[in-house]
Parts: C-alpha cells; structure tokens; sequence
C-alpha cells in the first residue's frame, strides 16, 4: 500500500547491489509497491547491507540471479506487474569490450526480458541504458541541442576504438535489441537514457559516477579521467539528480502513454563550471584551461512535455547531498568541508575531439 492507502503492484529491480538500483527500490518501497531485486551473490552481506535496511521499509525480496545465465531472473521476474532493468555491465576500462560489455550487455537485457515474457504478468518494461548511447558521436557544431533521435554513432566508435568505447556500444546494441525484441513479444518497453547521475542513495558502495563527480575534491585522478572522457565525448557534462533520475523511471512505467525513449537531464555543465562550483563551495582553487560553457545540450523535453517536473535543477541543488554522501562511502576524507587541493583543470578546448561518454 502507498502512503495514501492506494494498492500498488509488484516491481522487480535488476541489479539491487549497485548505486540507482538502491535508489529506485527505497523510492518504489516508499511509494508502497512491492519489489523484488536481484544480486549476482546474496552471501556478500557488505555489498547487499543496505538491502537488509531497506526491508525495514516494505516487502523486500532479494533473488540470486546473473545476466550471464539464461533463465537466471525467471523467480525475480515472475508475478511481477513492472520490470525495471537496471543491472548492466558497467566494466568500462576492460580489455576485451566485445566479449566482456557488449556480449553480455545485449545478451543479459534479453535474458531478462524472456524472463518477462515468461512471466506473462509484466505490463511496462523500464530499461535503463544511457545518455552513452545518446551523444557519443562527433560535435556537430556550437550549441547543438540532442534529443531522444539521437544515436551514438556505433560505426565510428568501433572503427576509432578511443578510450572506453565499448560502454556506448553495448547501451545502442542493447537498446535497439531490446526494442526489436519486446516489439516481436508484445512488451510495452519504454527505455530512460540518464546522463551522469548524482546524489546520495542506499548503497554503501559507488563505483560510476558518484567517484567520478567528487574527483575535483576528492583527487582521484583515474575517476576525474572519466568525467574528462565524458566531456571530450560529448560536449558538456550533463547532470541529473538521483532522486529526478528514479522519479522519472517510475513516471514512465506508471504511464500509459510513455513511449520510446526517454533522456533524463536536468543540467548541462562543464567540468570549468563544475570546478568553480566547488571551489567557491569548498574554498578550494581551480585552475587551468578548458571548456567555459556546454557546446552540446542534453534535452529532457520530451519527458517535460510528458508532465514530469526535475526537482534538482541547479549545482546547488544536484550536490547538495554528494559531499556527505562521498565521506561515508569513504571517497571524499570526513575532514571534507576543509579546504581540499583540486586536481589540476587543464586541456585545450580545441582537442575536444569525440572520446566515449561513461555516464
Ligand atoms: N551512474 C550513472 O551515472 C549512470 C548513468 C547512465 C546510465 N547508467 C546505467 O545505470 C545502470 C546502473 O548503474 P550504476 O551507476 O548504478 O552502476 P553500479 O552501481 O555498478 O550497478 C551496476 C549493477 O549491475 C550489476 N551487474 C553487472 N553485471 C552483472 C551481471 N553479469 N549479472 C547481474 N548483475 C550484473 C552489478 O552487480 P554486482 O554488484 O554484482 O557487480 C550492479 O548491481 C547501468 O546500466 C548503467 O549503465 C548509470
């Protein structure tokens, strides 16, 4: 039951050990549905602990289940009213792409949604690809503003190969996938492409995109290289806030209408303004030469014509909870509201070439 009383379904969540998916289950739980989440290994108890909390909550169930393995999600699945897919490989810096993200990231999302099909009481499916698979493509001039038509362009990140080109790939394989499968199986498939997304969630652990948006404070060079690569990649850095990111699943799986594609942004920055923010913030200094303002815009229109409201709209806001957020997950030192050394910000706006977005 939701807080007014109102009876909600059953929900399955892939992927409940990583840092959206604790969200979206606390959310789902909040809103009085039912859910069912899956972990690769239920005996990891520091990993799944925030699982065992979030019970407190509602009706929690916690299923084994690999995307690796066929039939693996048929327990999760079944019964369920909402399928939302969250797990992915996010191995971003492998070797092998092709046999260790692309294979398994189409294989798994098809998996699961045999497992929907089988199931045969599943009435939205919500995959969570990327805005990877939206601007990884080469800048098409100053100011150009992408919507849901928008593909990365999977030919020429194969043939240039640069630095973590796979991830892009294995979220346009796996979309369009997806959409040919549900469409021969009679799913209603509705897919959220989020961009770098932030905030604090459940999860005690954050290995995406939280480390990578605290780099400027936490000086982490490896996490600050992704945010790099996602602005060379696309132009812009572009945020949206945890808590934006579940509300807009929900909203397009309790939709009737929602159809296709859906990027949830609320914000396009640079990493200039991002480091600005901070410092002004944290007292801490920036320096260096690079992007002052977004050359590409991210656009959530479509999602806002459909009647969803952002609630995080600004830097303010969209970090609001992220420093306390990186201490307890150990990324950022608890001494944090201390002034704290910023990695150096320095490149040339001319070699923004088109790298592979991450987020
Ligand atoms: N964070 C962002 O900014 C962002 C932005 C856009 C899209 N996304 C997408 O959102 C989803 C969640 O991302 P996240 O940031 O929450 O990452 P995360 O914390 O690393 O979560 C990834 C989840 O996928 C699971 N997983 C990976 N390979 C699996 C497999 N073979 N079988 C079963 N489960 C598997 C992981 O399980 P283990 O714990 O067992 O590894 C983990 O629960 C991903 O699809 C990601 O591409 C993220």
């Amino acid at each position: 039951m939701s807080a007014g009383g109102e009876k909600k379904g059953t929900a399955c969540v892939t992927g409940g050990s990583g840092y959206i998916a604790s969200a979206l289950i606390k959310m789902l739980l909040e809103k009085g549905y039912a859910v069912k989440t899956t972990v690769r290994n239920t005996d990891d108890i520091e990993k799944n602990s925030h699982l065992k909390d979030l019970q407190a909550l509602g009706s929690l169930e916690v299923f084994r289940a690999d995307l690796d393995e066929q039939g693996s999600f048929d327990e999760a699945v079944a019964g369920c009213d909402y399928a939302f897919l969250v797990a992915a490989p996010v191995n971003i810096h492998t070797k092998n792409p092709e046999k260790e993200l692309i294979e398994p990231a189409v294989k798994g999302t098809l998996n699961v949604l045999r497992s929907c099909v089988k199931a045969g009481t599943v009435r939205r499916v919500v995959l969570t690809s990327s805005a990877a698979a939206v601007s990884s493509r080469p800048l098409q001039g100053d100011g150009h503003v992408l919507d849901e038509d928008s593909w990365s362009d999977v030919e020429y990140l194969t043939a240039n190969k640069s630095a973590i080109w796979g991830y892009p790939v294995s979220k346009v394989l796996l979309e369009k996938e997806a959409c040919r499968f549900a469409q021969e199986h009679g799913l209603s498939l509705v897919t959220v492409c989020p961009v770098v997304t932030v905030g604090a969630a459940p999860a005690t652990k954050a290995h995406t995109s939280v480390p990578s948006c605290l780099s400027l404070l936490s000086g982490d060079q490896a996490a600050f290289a992704v945010l790099d690569g996602i602005e060379r990649a696309t132009g812009c850095i572009p945020l949206v806030h945890i808590d934006d990111l579940c509300r807009a699943e929900v909203f397009v799986a309790e939709e009737d209408a929602a159809v296709g594609r859906y990027i949830c942004c609320s914000l396009n920055t640079t990493i200039a303004e991002l480091a600005r923010f901070l410092a002004d913030k944290y007292r801490s200094t920036a320096s260096g030469d690079r992007l002052e303002k977004p050359r590409v815009f991210l656009s959530s229109a479509k999602l806002v014509r459909e009647g969803f409201e952002f609630k995080y709209k600004t830097l303010e806001h969209i970090y609001d909870d992220m420093v306390e957020y990186g201490k307890g997950l150990g990324i950022l030192p608890s001494h944090a509201d201390a002034p704290l050394p910023l990695p150096p910000v320095d490149g040339d706006e001319s070699e923004h070439e088109n790298h592979v977005a991450a987020e």
